[in-house]
């Protein structure tokens, strides 16, 4: 009795896929706007100095590769913890987060899942439309039933923050919301603090969980602006997750390291709910990759290479923005019928720009240029000698 004679193959991941394909063509000048990855002008995705150099002082001072504790090492753990919640934090201060080390933003996402999933079995996550398209398939494979809110308003490419409340109010108590913290990926988008502390006030008096998935910290206005979603959702009793991701701020994606973050009433259930969340890890992959934390931890717990890493996330952060200055200007002098001026003032890595599929595969198909779904483009993506290129292909497909 074969387990796999007969098995029709998947179709490839809307993301990873597309990636592959990109590598396997051979036409010169094609561009990968695809996956969320940083490049520099000369079209790599560069380590950072100061990971380099928090690699050769772990590797100079490495004796063993023992495990690490199922919930990461406190060297790691501590910094990241206040990184996320900043100095002075209330919940921090009395001992009501817990921090636990995982791989990657992924990583940390799946646990918060199974998590929920063993502590309420039939709680449903209500996510944006539209979102990470690895988001609603994370969350089914650990079991949960997955629903969706509006956030993007396609008619005026805003944030559609009275759909999105209506929706929250509909949610039955107990049920997760998952929010993105900054950067929302696809659209750039992200709530106002007057539409976050409306998001907190629904949270509250629904009854709901809030899954904050802050993959992007640093990469929209800086490490702590953009953790302003917290002034609107943090109110006393409340219980929140947070996943984290270093995969973009410090340039480690292959490394996959992240973290899951609870928030709960008191200390004690504090301490409790995380051991909940050992054993999630513990029956999952059982203890976190040594090598990205340690690049974190040794990095955060350095106050002269913290600062180097701050500038150079600055940097990141400003090619972001002026390839998006230069993408309206190369799209607009085109003349290119659209409302593009929006993707100048949106964040993070990307913009959606609203295309048919059709037009997505005459993208790729004619002008060998990869983006995803109805035209997420990766704006972290572009050298200056490809956004031209990129604008007479979207000319284009555009004027059909
Ligand atoms: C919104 C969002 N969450 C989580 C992740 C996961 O990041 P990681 O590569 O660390 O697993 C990503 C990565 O693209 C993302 O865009």
């Amino acid at each position: 009795m074969s387990i796999f004679a007969g098995l029709a193959p998947l179709p490839p991941d809307a993301i990873l896929g597309l990636s592959e394909e990109y590598s396997r063509d051979t036409r010169p000048g094609k561009v990968s706007l695809a996956a969320g990855v940083f490049v520099d002008e000369t079209g790599i995705t560069p380590v950072l100095a100061t990971v380099a150099e928090a690699e050769a002082r772990i590797l100079a001072a490495q004796t063993t590769k023992l495990y690490k504790p199922v919930a990461g090492d406190p060297a790691y753990l501590r910094p990241v913890r206040d990184l996320v919640f900043g100095s002075g934090n209330a919940a921090v201060a009395e001992g009501r987060v817990e921090t636990l080390h995982t791989p990657g933003g992924t990583g940390a996402l799946r646990v918060a899942a199974d998590l929920v999933h063993r502590l309420r079995p039939g709680a449903t996550i209500w996510m944006s439309t539209p979102t990470w398209p690895n988001h609603p398939q994370v969350f089914a494979a650990a079991g949960m039933a997955t629903a969706s809110y509006p956030y993007l308003d396609p008619a005026t490419g805003t944030l559609d923050a009275a759909g999105m409340l209506a929706a929250l109010r509909g949610a039955p108590a107990g049920d997760v919301v998952l929010l993105h913290a900054c950067c929302h990926n696809p659209t750039g988008i992200d709530p106002t603090p007057d539409v976050w502390r409306q998001v907190g006030d629904v949270i509250a008096e629904r009854g709901l969980l809030p899954l904050v998935d802050f993959a992007y910290q640093g990469f929209g206005h800086g490490l702590r602006e953009d953790a302003d979603w917290m002034d609107g959702l943090l109110r006393p009793g409340l219980e929140l997750l947070v996943s984290t991701s270093y995969s973009k701020s410090f340039a480690l994606y292959n490394e996959r390291v992240g973290a899951l973050l609870l928030v709960a009433g008191s200390a004690a259930e504090a301490a409790a709910a995380q051991s909940h969340v050992r054993a999630a890890i513990r029956s999952n992959y059982s203890n976190p990759p040594s090598h990205g934390g340690d690049i974190v931890a040794t990095i955060l717990g350095d106050p002269a290479l913290r600062a180097q890493w701050e500038v150079e996330l600055a940097g990141m952060r400003t090619r972001i923005t002026s390839n998006r200055t230069a993408l309206v200007e190369a799209i607009t002098s085109r003349g290119i019928p659209g409302d593009w001026a929006p993707i100048a003032t949106q964040r993070g890595m990307f913009a959606l720009l609203g295309l048919s599929l059709e037009q997505v595969a005459r993208l790729r198909e004619e002008h060998a240029v990869y983006v995803v779904g109805r035209g997420r483009i990766n704006v972290a993506g572009f050298t200056s000698a490809t956004i031209g290129p990129f604008a007479d292909a979207l000319g284009a497909v555009i004027a059909g």
